[in-house]
């Protein structure tokens, strides 16, 4: 089957991941970018919202007058972006009309376990399942995706998945831009491969896991957005399957991460480029109020120009670059109660934590709320014997559900800047060790995993139980 060896990337002149000097397609794009809409809340009361989230088939089209079969909620491809508020109650019915059962996870949420979405709550075709719950959590830019056992990484890469934005008050009252899609705007980063007729060319044969040659961002490839001549915030999230990325502007301009997973950082950043791992978010501010209409800059996603920024000349908001953004409070590692070890090991399908493979039947350990544990997790494998020329071993996103923790170390340092606000997925190259704090405040069972998709399947995760 020579389509199988021929994705259609090259035949559209769409770069190539490794390739940096070849024009690729955002240069002259023709697609522009979509932003997920606002899901509509359905109940009057303006203490309660309430959602419908329809998983579905659709006909989309990714790449310029080319069609490709996804799945999406309430739509062709993801979903749409749902807004919450503290202390609101909300309740969501989730729809599954696909031919197959899914799950919803609320990635970030803080929320009990029985509501989590985890590979336990399943959706069977036709069912709806309509979790609820309160956050109480600062506002942090979270998502959604499907968690079912052994499918997730498929449902993730046709399409499935949305963000989720929850706001209190310390973020509404910084000023920060907040028109959603004009000058505070999400971008769903995500690598895929095509055949030459469109469809999805899904290849997880490899020992990272299913990595794309293209970049698609809210559904598209090499998109051009409009933006306006004031602060632009960016909310990024790396919703690939199993790829890390580098994130920067194609004229090396610096800009300023101000929120991690699980919110606000103390004080604003300043870098020129960020990486974000599977599953990881960050909210980036990015200067363009000198910028004259038409000017243009793109975003690049690992070296590729992805998306055309263009100035559209108007002023939004009149943002002051401040040094403090909100206060968090620091859990001190005296008060460590408990400490547990997590080994990351394996290539490709033989992957494990601690050496074993996920069992839907069995808890590896509990502990109750409140309680603070350090949690040390290493990427050990490199050391993993018998791999002979995998030896180099590969990376690993270590994400954990029920909380937002508090990186401690990497590799017995201090923590990047931008680590040090709330986290719930940390990247572990081969070698690495990060030391994490963790506190749970709400029960039930919860998972550990790997967010290299490809690996979760293969069985790289672990569940706990948090008891009151
Ligand atoms: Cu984003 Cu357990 O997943
Ligand atoms: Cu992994």
């Amino acid at each position: 089957d020579t389509a199988l060896t021929d994705p259609v990337s090259s035949e559209l002149n769409v770069q190539k991941v490794e390739q940096k000097t070849e024009p690729s397609l955002a240069e002259g794009s023709s697609l522009s970018l979509p932003i997920p809409p606002l899901l509509e809340d359905e109940n009057s009361d303006p203490a309660i919202a309430e959602y419908t989230l329809t998983a579905d088939y659709g006909i989309s089209e990714i790449i310029p007058n080319m069609t490709t079969n996804t799945l999406g909620y309430n739509g062709n491809l993801l979903g749409p972006t749902i807004r919450s508020k503290v202390g609101e109650a909300v309740i969501i019915h989730v729809k599954n009309n696909l031919m197959d059962s899914t799950t919803v996870h609320w990635h970030g949420l803080i929320v009990s376990g029985k509501v989590d979405g985890g590979p336990h709550q399943i959706i069977e075709t036709g069912e709806t399942w309509s979790p609820e719950f309160v956050l109480t959590q600062p506002a942090l830019t979270a998502w959604y995706h499907p968690h079912l056992m052994g499918e997730t990484a498929t449902q993730v890469y046709q399409g499935l998945g949305g963000l989720w934005i929850h706001d209190d008050e310390a973020s509404s009252s910084l000023g920060l831009p907040e028109t959603y899609g004009v000058d505070d705007v999400p971008l769903i980063i995500q690598d895929r491969a095509f055949y030459k007729d469109g469809s999805l060319y899904y290849n997880p044969n490899m020992m990272n896991g299913a990595v794309g040659n293209v970049i698609m961002i809210n559904g598209k490839v090499g998109p051009y957005a409009e933006v306006p001549s004031s602060w632009v915030r960016l909310r990024l999230l790396n919703g690939s399957n199993a790829a890390q990325h580098k994130m920067n502007f194609s004229d090396e301009r610096p800009f300023y991460q101000i929120a991690s997973d699980g919110g606000l950082l103390e004080s604003p950043v300043k870098m020129t480029s960020i990486e974000l791992a599977p599953g990881e978010r960050a909210e980036i501010m990015v200067d363009l109020q000198s910028t004259q209409k038409g000017d243009a800059v793109f975003l690049m996603v690992s070296n590729t120009k992805s998306l055309k920024l263009v100035s559209n000349g108007t002023k939004t908001n009149n943002y002051v670059l401040k040094d403090q953004l909100v206060e968090i409070e620091k859990w001190d590692s005296a008060d460590v109660e408990n400490e547990r070890y997590f080994d990351l090991e394996g290539v490709a399908h033989m992957v494990s934590i601690n050496g074993e493979s996920f069992d839907m039947n069995s808890v590896a350990f509990s502990l109750p709320v409140g309680r603070l544990e350090k949690w040390t997790v290493s990427n050990v494998s490199d050391s993993s014997g018998g791999m002979g020329m995998m030896s180099s071993g590969t990376e690993h996103s270590f994400h954990v559900h029920g909380l937002q923790f508090q990186v401690l170390s990497r590799n017995g340092a201090l923590p990047p800047e931008g680590e040090r606000g709330w986290k719930d997925t940390v990247f572990l190259k081969p070698g690495e060790k990060v030391e994490i704090l963790v506190k749970f405040t709400l029960e039930g069972v919860f998972m550990y995993h790997c967010h290299n998709l490809e690996h979760e399947d293969a069985g790289m995760m672990g569940q706990f139980q948090v008891t009151e």
